[in-house]
């Protein structure tokens, strides 16, 4: 008998696919001789060793997970091509057919979930909530934009004259490039392509080069679906590749971005000089994410909200906590409720239904998040620390680490690491400033039973996602639509009402009667 997952650690909906513990631990014993042997384009099929790159468990780097082709500049030229000529027909597809296939697609997600979850847990090191949340939010992104696009893309008759009639009408752009994260490899990256599909339009994908597996996975099942192969690709390139091909094509009508802020500066610089249209880039990038405890807010819920905002994931989400601004007459006791909560996480590899928190993706975040701990320690400002099991896995401990000022963190610490300001009541508005000023606006938490409190907070907050008296991850596609402001994307947000309509042409047509 397999043990249940201690606990349901990360978004709210838990286990809505109906998981089948039975079939995921065979398929966990199948997993340790499976191979993914997956080609890099669909345009260049034949086999090449020496392009074969081999992606390695974060959670033990003996473990080979599987191979892929790394693209090279003649395959991104070759892919844009195929892009740009499958265009040429693919304009003229219905709305109805798109959603038809997207809906499709989502049932081929769900029926395929235990070969998802496994190359999830041991490409990117999720846990198996986290990966079982990942192919739900993969699979809501599929069917949300299915149905927004019938909605939006019936034409809309307008006003006119006697004798005219006017009509608004949705169309896609053209090859749109989709470039993709590791921490959500599967969600994101299905995000992205599923709402330029939803529009019309065709797609190059590159998912980043920790996590191609899954998303080559993905693809082969937008092509079962019915999607042709031209139209939706995948590109297993380095970024630098990409970016010196297909960014250069004047016939590439969008992009969509989801990585560091430096990068997406990058790729609209490139976007601007070259020739051909201005075009949109959709970038969502990083967050410096704050979250605000009041005196009045109410301990253990707080404990269970701060634990699963900071260290889900292993921290390694764009919405996670990273400073813990907390009212000083509570501070001592919600720090002791918090470590002695911590103390009973278990850190580890996720083919270990115990663990809690996973591994970090690389050798170098690891170390990256280490030396940024162990700079505090020396400060003796380090307030806890876990333990790391024995083992050679990108692990880090989960750490709080006291600040005195916001202003003491350069950049987004993209790991188990939780930072603690504490304020004093009449200093709020000063706070709210102060992480106004970091220039990013992804998601702030609130924690207060004052209504009045929160809503002050909520109102003067610039933003993307405000989540008040709850942890401040996981958004909800349809719910929560999600994305930030300023330094942490351009918006529109993903999994809302607006997305699909920075991906489409508008055209109006009038017809003297
Ligand atoms: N969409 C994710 C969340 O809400 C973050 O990327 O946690």
């Amino acid at each position: 008998k397999i043990p249940l997952p201690r606990r349901i650690f990360g978004t709210q909906r838990k286990n809505s696919l109906g998981l089948n513990l039975e079939s995921i631990n065979t398929l966990q014993i199948l997993s340790k001789k499976m191979k993914v042997m997956l080609s890099a384009t669909v345009v260049n099929p034949e086999p090449d060793d020496e392009r074969s790159q081999a992606i390695y468990n974060p959670a033990d780097p003996d473990d080979i997970v599987g191979y892929y082709w790394l693209a090279k500049r003649h395959d991104c030229h070759h892919a844009f091509d195929a892009s740009r000529e499958a265009w040429k027909t693919w304009r003229f597809s219905d709305v109805e057919d798109r959603a038809t296939l997207l809906e499709t697609t989502a049932k081929l997600y769900e029926e395929s979930y235990e070969e998802l979850i496994l190359i999830a847990m041991r490409e990117a090191g999720k846990t198996l909530n986290n990966a079982l949340s990942e192919v739900r939010e993969a699979v809501d992104f599929l069917r949300y934009y299915a149905n927004q696009a019938r909605q939006l893309f019936e034409p809309t008759s307008l006003p006119g004259v006697t004798g005219e009639e006017n009509s608004l009408h949705l169309e896609g752009k053209g090859p749109v490039l989709c470039i993709s994260p590791w921490n959500f490899p599967l969600a994101i990256f299905t995000g992205q392509v599923s709402a330029a599909l939803a529009a019309g339009n065709t797609v190059i994908a590159k998912p980043s080069t920790f996590t191609p597996l899954i998303a080559s996975k993905a693809i082969e099942l937008f092509h079962k679906a019915g999607f042709p192969q031209q139209v939706v690709q995948v590109l297993t390139a380095k970024a630098k590749t990409v970016e010196s091909t297909i960014l250069n094509e004047s016939a590439l009508r969008a992009v969509m971005f989801t990585g560091s802020s430096l990068a997406a500066r990058q790729i609209n610089r490139k976007i601007a000089e070259r020739d051909g249209p201005i075009i949109p880039v959709i970038a969502e990038t990083g967050g410096q994410n704050a979250m605000i405890v009041d005196s009045s807010a109410l301990t253990e819920q707080v404990t269970r909200d701060i634990v699963q905002s900071a260290f889900d994931s292993a921290g390694q989400r764009c919405s996670a906590l990273r400073i813990l601004f907390i009212q000083e007459d509570v501070k001592e006791k919600t720090l002791e409720t918090l470590t002695g909560y911590l103390d009973t996480y278990q850190l580890g590899d996720p083919l270990d239904w115990e663990t809690d928190i996973g591994p970090v993706i690389d050798a170098k975040s690891c170390s990256d998040l280490l030396m940024h701990i162990e700079r505090f320690k020396q400060q003796g400002r380090v307030l806890y620390q876990g333990t790391i099991p024995e083992s050679k896995g990108h692990f880090v401990p989960p750490t709080i680490i006291e600040l005195e000022d916001i202003n003491e963190l350069y950049e987004e610490v993209f790991g188990p690491v939780l930072h603690v300001i504490s304020f004093k009541a009449e200093e709020i508005d000063q706070i709210i400033d102060q992480i106004n000023q970091t220039g990013f606006g992804l998601t702030l938490g609130v924690h207060s039973r004052i209504n009045q409190f929160c809503e002050t907070v909520a109102r003067r907050a610039q933003v993307g996602n405000i989540y008040i008296n709850r942890n401040m991850i996981g958004a909800t596609v349809g719910s929560q639509p999600f994305g930030g402001q300023d330094l942490s994307g351009t918006g529109p947000k993903a999994g809302g009402p607006h997305y699909l309509l920075r991906l489409a042409n508008e055209k109006t047509i009038s017809v003297n009667t």
